[in-house]
């Protein structure tokens, strides 16, 4: 009697999802969509590792998967998950992630955590979300999420980038969501939408910070300064612009909350290869 032959396996990627849509926004960002795991369960603004395997070591031959931090950028009751992404051209992933294309595969480690939910947020009246740059990504998971808009009044979404191209992604999920068939009528005209840039002359400009400071915001969409009783903020950016932004918020009397601590704003830097 001979053993049963067994034909040697090709191992699978480790926790592989597949891609369903790629977006090129510009030569430095694009979006994707990939399938969500079943067993996937997270608060709409948490990010989880995503990557793909790494070329294989010349001496041993193994491979190792190259990870990095994403924010979600879909809604949590979304059947699949969307990222919004740089492109770094020597960036170690994502000089290769900008090359996905629609049936690959990426991994996708299911375990969401972080700091922008509404869970480390007290009630309020208005959510304040500041972004520059790929920091919009949380955001545009919560801003397609119906909670967002059953406990906050108002929603004010503040997105800065250099160009105006790099604002495109949110400038086209902002105004798709009026006329969105599942939370269009709670958006209603909740979401108020304050872009600007810094270094290309546009309709609105200006760091977000200066913005505040100078009380421009307020007066363009007639608000009154920030207060800690009234109002929340999500800052997600790049660390210069989190440090900044942070002693504007407190300069208004908010506090830094977290998921254990609920208080007036959170803080999560963008990712970055
Ligand atoms: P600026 O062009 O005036 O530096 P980056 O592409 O470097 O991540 O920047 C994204 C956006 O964030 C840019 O519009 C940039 O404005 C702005 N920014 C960078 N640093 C700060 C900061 N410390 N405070 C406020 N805004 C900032």
């Amino acid at each position: 009697q001979t053993p049963t032959q067994t034909s040697p396996k090709v191992p699978a990627l480790p926790d592989a999802q597949t891609v369903t849509s790629v977006k090129h926004w510009n030569d430095r960002l694009f979006s994707f969509r990939v399938t969500r795991p079943q067993s996937l369960r997270f608060r709409s603004g948490e990010f989880v590792m995503i990557g793909l395997m790494n070329d294989p070591d010349p001496k041993t031959g193994k491979q190792k998967p190259l990870l990095r931090a994403y924010s979600i950028a879909s809604p949590s009751w979304d059947e699949e998950l969307e990222f919004y992404s740089i492109k770094v051209q020597d960036g170690p992933l994502t000089s290769r992630l900008q090359h996905i294309e629609v049936g690959d595969e990426i991994i996708l480690r299911p375990k969401p955590v972080g700091t922008l939910v509404l869970d480390a947020l007290l009630p309020g009246k208005r959510l304040w979300m500041f972004a520059t740059g790929t920091g919009i990504a949380p955001f545009a998971s919560l801003m397609r999420d119906p909670e967002t808009y059953e406990q906050y009044d108002e929603v004010i979404l503040m997105h800065t980038c250099r160009e105006v191209s790099e604002l495109e992604y949110g400038r086209q999920l902002v105004e798709s969501l009026p006329n969105d068939p599942l939370i269009g009528e709670l958006v209603g005209d909740k979401l108020r939408y304050y872009p600007t840039t810094t270094q290309e002359q546009s309709a609105q400009m200006g760091r977000i910070t200066d913005n505040l400071s100078s009380g421009k915001v307020f007066a363009d969409l007639d608000l009154p300064p920030m207060d800690p009783e009234h109002d929340r903020g999500m800052v997600c950016g790049n660390l210069a612009f989190n440090k900044d932004i942070m002693a504007v918020l407190e300069g208004f009397g908010l506090e830094e909350g977290a998921n254990s601590d609920p208080k007036h704003y959170v803080v999560e830097k963008a990712f970055v290869d």
